[in-house]
Order: C-alpha cells, then structure tokens, then sequence
C-alpha cells in the first residue's frame, strides 16, 4: 500500500526512481510523483499512473539524491497536491510516507496555530512541517526525523530528503515496509525488494522502530532510542527478469500460466517417497510437538483466506485434527482466546498484509505457537512466527493473486500431510497424497489447454449483471475464491454460498439474469450437487458447472471438465479454470486486469 523508492549515488536519480515506482505500482496506484536534490529541491507529482508521471519529468531533471512515491490514497481524494512527496514551507524538506499517522488532525492544528500552512489534505504533510521546524537546530537530518516521529502516533515507512544535505537520505519504518538495497558506491531504499533487483541483490530488511541514513559509500541503522544497530545484509534470489510480463499481455495471465512450475517450486524437495511424508524444515518443530496440537487455526486476509480454507479442510481431513480459518482482519479484533493447544498458521503472499502481521503480534504476545506460510523471504510476517513454509512461487505481481493462492494450498497439503503422518495417516493413504501431489502440474497444463473454451465461456457470461459460486465442503473455498477473482478483477458482482445454503434463502435470486458457476468435483457430495443444480435450473437459471464430468444437458448449460487428483488436492486444480474465468471476463469487458480500481496487492494499513 504506497510504494517508496530513494536512491543517493553517482548516478541521475529520476531514472531509477521512475523504474523502481513502475515496479512498486501494485501497492497503489492513484498518484506519483518525485523528488531530486540539486541546489534545492526539484519535484514533480500527479494524480494518475507512475507512466503519467514519467511524462511530466522533464529531461533535465537532475540530481544524484531523491525519493519517489506511488500512492494508494487513504487521507485526501488521488489530487496532484496530494500526491506524495510532500515539502515543507521553505521546501527545504521532502517526505514520502506509506501509512497513517493517526494523530495527524491533532498535530496538523497545532501547526496551523503556530502559523504553518498546508497545501494539501494527507495526513503525510505534517511530518515535512515537524521535521523542518526542528532540523535548523538539530545535530543530522536523523535526529530531527527521529524527533518528529516520536510525536507521530500510527504506522508508516518514510524517507526523508533534506535540501541542504545533499549527500543523504532517512529512512525509518515502523509497520510498513522498508528495505535497503546495497550498491557498489551507491544505496536504495524501498517499499519492496521489486524495486531494488534490477540494481543490487543484497538487502537488509528494517524493524520497526528502526532507522536508517543512506549516504553514497554506505548506510547506518539505529533503534529509536538512537542506539546503532548491526544488520547483516540478505542475498535475494529473485531476479529482475521475473518482474516482466514475459511476453504475455498481462501479469495475470502470466502468474495463471506459470503454476505448473509455482506448484513444482512450492513441492521441491519436500516429497519423501520412501516414508510417505513430507519434508518442512523450516517447522522448527519435531514429531513430538508436531503431535501434541489439539486444533489449527488459520489466519490471512482475502485470497490468502480462502486458500486457508482450504488449508483447513485439509489438515482436518488428512491429519484428523479440528481445523479452521478466519480473517486475519477480524481475528486480531475480537480478543481471540490463544490456547496452548492450537497451531496458528497466518499466510500471506507479501508477508506485509498489516492485519495478518497484527494478528501474528497480538498471538505471539498471547503466548501462542504461530507458522507462517509466506511466499517473500525475509518479509515481516516470515520474521515474525516461529517457523513456516515459505512458498517459492516468485515474485506476484498482478494484484488480484493466483499463483500465490495455489502455491498455498499445495503448502497446506504438505503441511497436513506431515501432521497427519505424525498421527494416524496411514502409509498408503500418504503415498496417495504424495503420488496426488506430484501429479498436479502436469494436470495444470492440461488445465491450461482449455483456456480458449474458458475465454468463449467467460465472453458469454461476462454481461451477466451478477454471478451465483457455489461448492460444497470441498467445493466451497473453491467457489469463494473464483467468485473473489471475478469480483476484483472484472467488477461484476458475485456471491458465494456453501451449495447447501442455497435453498435457505439466496435461492430467492437465482433467475436466468444471474447465472450460477457449480464447483461440482466426483467425491462422496455428488449426487447432492447434482440436485442443488436440478433446483437452480427449475428456477430458470443457467448453469456453468466445473467438475470432473460432462454433466446431463438438463442440470447445466455449459461444462468445464478438469483432470482429478486425490478428492482432498481436487480443489487445488478446480480453482484454476475460474481464474482463467475471471480473467477473460475482465478482458472482455476492458478492465484494467492487473490493477483493478480502488485495489493494492499489499495492504499495509489496517
Ligand atoms: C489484498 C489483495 C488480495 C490479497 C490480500 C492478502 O487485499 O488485494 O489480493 O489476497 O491482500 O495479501 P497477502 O499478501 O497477505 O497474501
């Protein structure tokens, strides 16, 4: 949510930062703009794309220092004087900011009694005020932000330039992400190390409460009581490559292709043919603990939480033990009861989502035993629990998530393969779940190959004022997730609802306006499906049904028939052809696919 970029070095900033805000443009993208210092400060922003601001920078715009800013807006409608960076009054000091100073009213009216004037309505611009009134007097630039974030009440990541020290940028980060990226005679900073790979893989991670100065020849970390801290950099394995479309139109359709190989990343190495179990050392648990669970708990926000349910069924299916999930979002407010008993699993594709990274928090203050299952190494939440298993599907770009969704069902597989053979799964029952397991990205391929029925199927229900997902049990994440996809990314409205649920109420809106996609896979709940359909068609309503069969002309007008694996691993592969689903319906309807209005991939304010 806001992406951040800085550079300090040889080099002409503007180039750099532009390029590393392309590349942070799903965490927002209302508004941009930049900063670069060169015998003052020279900036540019406006409402619109990071391309739109990238029009505006004039080519003589240089200067070897700045700070850029790509907004998701939460304070102040996207406005070109909204946009980020904001200056003080003697634009002496400019400020980019991801987050939400809670205090900012308060604080802002002080200001104002004291003679300050705003430009804008961000919450951001009271920090520019704070730090300019401060930094005559102070010893560094440090200091005098380190002053005004004390006064600051809320979360943020902020970088910070300063017009008469050329030489350096702040940087300070408590509850949205900063990274800094080390150069040979030349330091970044940023939101997300998708910014960064093009220039450097080495990296060092902020905590929060912790502060940074860039100079050119290197950086300096310090506590908030001021204390240096020691950091050691981190080596990141993502490449700069994997942050292109790869010659597809759009990230979306790219992430959805590539999960033959983001399923085989996620099960390397971690398949035992031998014992029929799996490898997860990144647990940090041994088969004792690993049995003495009585429940899981699975948290994480939007796609993240239907793949949790997922999670859950299959941990209770496999290992039999009493599992479910929630929103993270909710989780964290409801003063949940942490027991000693229950395994937490948060997931998270960013491993930044603030509500999960709270969640996290607020479990491990309780005392609680929490895993991640994340797929950015070195990411706030992957720092935070205990242990986990981290995904190895690459980088996500397009903000509605796939290859993440998926890659997280197949670690909760593992996951409950592993806790069930620790119990009483038996060892042909886990050799069924491994054979099951290895078999799923060849059975994706063939997935993708019916991709041009799904796009004729998606162009004829993509009018449809509003769309019925249902599923049942295993059906049911299913349909949330493809009723999600369509929702996010081709804004045509969807509801989900358990197949069961139906004839208890939403029953009531089934006509032939709203057409219903049936998750109807070959397990024990067939012919229960096969009825819920009859019900739906007495109605008038159209079906699409996406099971394991072609199904009678009389239940469904339409039928997409995938390969079956294991019933447990089923809805893994059933939730394939309905991205490809909601993707098409976007693209026929013109939508901007990969950065669908009012969104952001990585949500850091609550
Ligand atoms: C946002 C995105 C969703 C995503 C969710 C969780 O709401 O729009 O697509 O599923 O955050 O993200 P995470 O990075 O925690 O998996």
């Amino acid at each position: 949510m806001c992406g951040i970029v800085a550079y300090v070095g040889p080099k002409d900033a503007a180039p750099i930062l532009l390029e590393g805000l392309q590349r942070l443009e799903y965490r927002g993208y209302d508004s941009a703009g930049v900063v670069v210092s060169n015998r003052g400060l020279k900036m540019r922003k406006v409402k619109g794309r990071v391309a739109d601001l990238a029009a505006v920078v004039p080519a003589r715009f240089k200067g070897t220092l700045g700070i850029g800013h790509t907004r998701w807006a939460t304070h102040g409608a996207p406005s070109d004087v909204n946009a980020h960076p904001h200056l003080s009054a003697d634009e002496r000091i400019a400020v980019v900011h991801n987050g939400i100073i809670e205090n900012a009213d308060e604080l802002r009216a002080k200001l104002e009694a004291d003679g300050a004037v705003f430009l804008s309505e961000t919450d951001t611009e009271v920090l520019a005020h704070l730090i300019a009134r401060t930094v005559e007097d102070a010893e560094s630039l440090a200091e005098a932000v380190r002053a005004a974030l004390k006064r600051v009440v809320g979360t943020y990541g902020v970088a910070v330039i300063d017009a008469q020290r050329p030489g350096e940028v702040v940087v300070a980060r408590n509850g949205s992400p900063i990274v800094l990226g080390i150069g040979e005679k030349e330091m970044f900073a940023a939101s997300d190390v998708a910014a960064l790979v093009r220039y450097t893989r080495q990296v060092v991670h902020l905590e929060d409460g912790e502060l940074a100065v860039l100079k050119a020849d290197g950086f300096n970390t310090f506590s908030s009581d001021a204390r240096e801290t020691a950091k050691e950099p981190l080596t990141v394995d993502w490449e700069a490559g994997h942050y292109d479309t790869g010659g597809y139109e759009h990230y979306l359709l790219k992430e959805i292709s590539e999960q033959p190989e983001t399923v085989a990343r996620t099960l390397r190495g971690r398949l035992d043919d031998r014992f029929h179990i799996a490898h997860l050392g990144g647990l940090n648990m041994d088969a004792r603990e690993s049995r003495s669970f009585r429940r899981v708990k699975i948290i994480g926000c939007g796609s993240a939480y239907y793949s949790g349910q997922i999670g859950a069924q299959l941990i209770e299916e496999l290992a039999r033990i009493p599992s479910d999930a929630e929103p993270a979002s909710e989780f964290r407010y409801r003063s949940p009861v942490v027991e000693p008993d229950t395994l937490y699993v948060a997931i998270s594709q960013s491993g930044e989502t603030y509500d999960t990274l709270a969640a996290v928090q607020e479990l491990k203050r309780k005392g609680g035993r929490v895993l991640g299952i994340v797929n950015t190494v070195g990411s706030a939440i992957a720092r935070e629990v205990d242990g986990g298993v981290y995904l190895h599907a690459g980088p996500e770009v397009s903000v509605a998530s796939t290859k993440a969704f998926t890659s997280t069902a197949v670690a909760f597989a593992l996951l409950a393969l592993h806790l069930g053979r620790v119990r009483d799964l038996s060892p042909a029952d886990g050799r069924r779940v491994v054979q099951g397991l290895r078999a799923l990205p060849g059975q994706i391929e063939e997935i993708l190959t019916l991709e041009p029925r799904i796009k004729e199927l998606a162009g004829k229900y993509a009018d449809s004022p509003s769309m019925m997902f249902v599923g049942r049990v295993r059906g049911y994440p299913v349909a949330r997730e493809g009723a999600q996809k369509l929702k996010e990314v081709s804004y045509v409205h969807a509801e989900a609802y358990p197949a069961s649920e139906l004839k208890h109420g939403p029953l009531a809106l089934i006509g032939p306006e709203m057409p219903t996609v049936a998750i109807v896979p070959d397990d024990e709940l067939l012919d229960k499906n096969l009825t819920t359909l009859g019900e739906i068609r007495a109605r008038g309503g159209r079906v699409l049904m996406v099971g394991h069969r072609e199904a009678d002309p009389r239940l469904a007008d339409d039928c997409l028939v995938v390969p079956r694996n294991e019933i447990e691993l089923d809805p893994i592969l059933l939730s394939i052809p309905l991205q490809l689903f909601a993707y098409h319906a976007a693209v026929a309807l013109g939508r901007d696919v990969d950065k669908p209005r009012n969104l952001a991939k990585s949500v850091t304010v609550e």
